[in-house]
């Protein structure tokens, strides 16, 4: 038994937070339910706090109904239970949790705000902290901080919304992506996920249509160079310290790309684990992507996303550090195929995060 195991036999309640007020909500539930079916670990309850998709927190009678789909979404009425947010917060968050593990996915949950009021309520939680789940949900301060330290990633422009002037024009983006980053290229809201926002851009007329789009969901956006390759993933566990790596997986969308209906609704995507890969290649992945947890001071988990060219060259395209959850998600898969359960994997990290 390690020291954290012994530190999970001493406490018997952990919230399990999910929904939340992202385009995510649907994903976070399946994440939740799945933890919430399929580990069973001797002496904990899992206590169900639901966020609703206007942000409320919402009864522990809805949570539970919610989360073992007695109910598969939120009664009108419930969202109007609770006088104030902060009155809801005060009912759920009650001093019998010892630990929570959020399992909410994109703005909101992952990207630090979440983790800021976790931390000042001074109840641990899996995961990172705010820095880190706020880097890493940025993909233009990720790029920043992993291009300092020389890790290959897809050529890119940034756009604040001011560079779009009247009439939805941008002076000279035309030439600009056609001079630094070819067609196609990839657009992209600087701070989402699930591919939500995201456009392949093959010819040029279908730029600023693709632009404003991303627009529509953040203020900052990416127009990236189009990597060629296949999309080859990796799970870490542990804390920026000391971290253990998956063996990596293979994702074949079988669509333009990788787009939400392929993450989530497709029958032809295929996961494969483990990735066929060189062995030389997969310890270059697998380093890389401890190398990016690390970078970031990540803690707890997170799913480090690559492309790998045909001339086995790699580059690092996102890191997620709330990645999907479910037993059948990329992340837990990884760690099946590496020799680590689903349970298993669950009760590492709480432990972990009582460390
Ligand atoms: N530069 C790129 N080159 C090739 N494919 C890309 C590129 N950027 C994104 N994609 C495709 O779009 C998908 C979603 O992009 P990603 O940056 O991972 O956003 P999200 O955070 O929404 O998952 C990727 O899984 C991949 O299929
Ligand atoms: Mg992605």
């Amino acid at each position: 038994m390690t020291a954290n195991e012994g530190q999970v036999k001493d406490i018997h309640k952990v919230g399990l937070l999910f929904g939340g007020r992202s385009a995510e909500h649907e994903v976070s539930l399946m994440s939740a339910r799945s933890v919430f079916a399929e580990v069973d670990i001797p002496g904990i309850d899992w206590v169900p706090l639901a966020i609703s998709q206007n942000g409320k927190w919402l009864s522990p009678e809805i949570s539970r109904k919610l989360i073992t789909t007695e109910i598969d979404r939120i009664p009108e009425e419930e969202e109007n239970n609770y006088g104030s947010i902060l009155e809801s917060i005060k009912k759920n968050l009650s001093e019998e949790i010892e630990l929570i593990f959020p399992l909410l996915h994109g703005p909101y949950g992952e990207d630090g705000t979440m983790q800021g009021f976790l931390q000042t309520t001074g109840i641990p939680f899996v995961g990172s902290k705010t820095a880190a789940s706020a880097v890493a949900m940025d993909k233009s301060f990720a790029k920043n901080i992993f291009e300092r330290h020389n890790i290959k990633q897809a050529d890119y422009l940034l756009l604040t919304a001011q560079d779009i002037k009247d009439k939805g024009e941008i002076a000279g983006l035309e030439n600009r992506v056609v001079e630094k980053l070819g067609l196609p290229c990839f657009i992209k809201p600087a701070s989402l996920g699930s591919s939500i926002g995201i456009s392949k851009v093959k010819e040029i007329k279908d730029l600023m249509p693709a632009v404003r789009m991303a627009f529509e969901y953040d203020n900052r956006i990416l127009l990236e160079e189009f990597i060629p390759g296949r999309e080859i993933e990796c799970s870490v566990l542990g804390t920026w310290k000391n971290s253990e790596v998956s063996r990596p997986g293979e994702i074949i969308p079988e669509h333009e790309f990788y787009d939400y209906e392929a993450k989530y609704f497709s029958s032809r995507t295929k996961l494969i684990t483990p990735a066929e890969l060189s062995l030389e290649t997969e310890e270059k992945i697998k380093s890389l992507a401890r190398r990016a947890f690390r970078l970031l001071y990540c803690d707890g988990l997170a799913r480090v996303d690559f492309f790998l060219t045909e001339g086995e060259e790699i580059y690092l395209n996102e890191i997620n550090t709330i990645p999907g959850f479910t037993e059948k998600s990329m992340y837990a898969r990884m760690w099946q195929a590496s020799g680590l359960e689903y349970a298993e994997l669950v009760k590492k990290l709480l432990g972990i995060a009582l460390d």
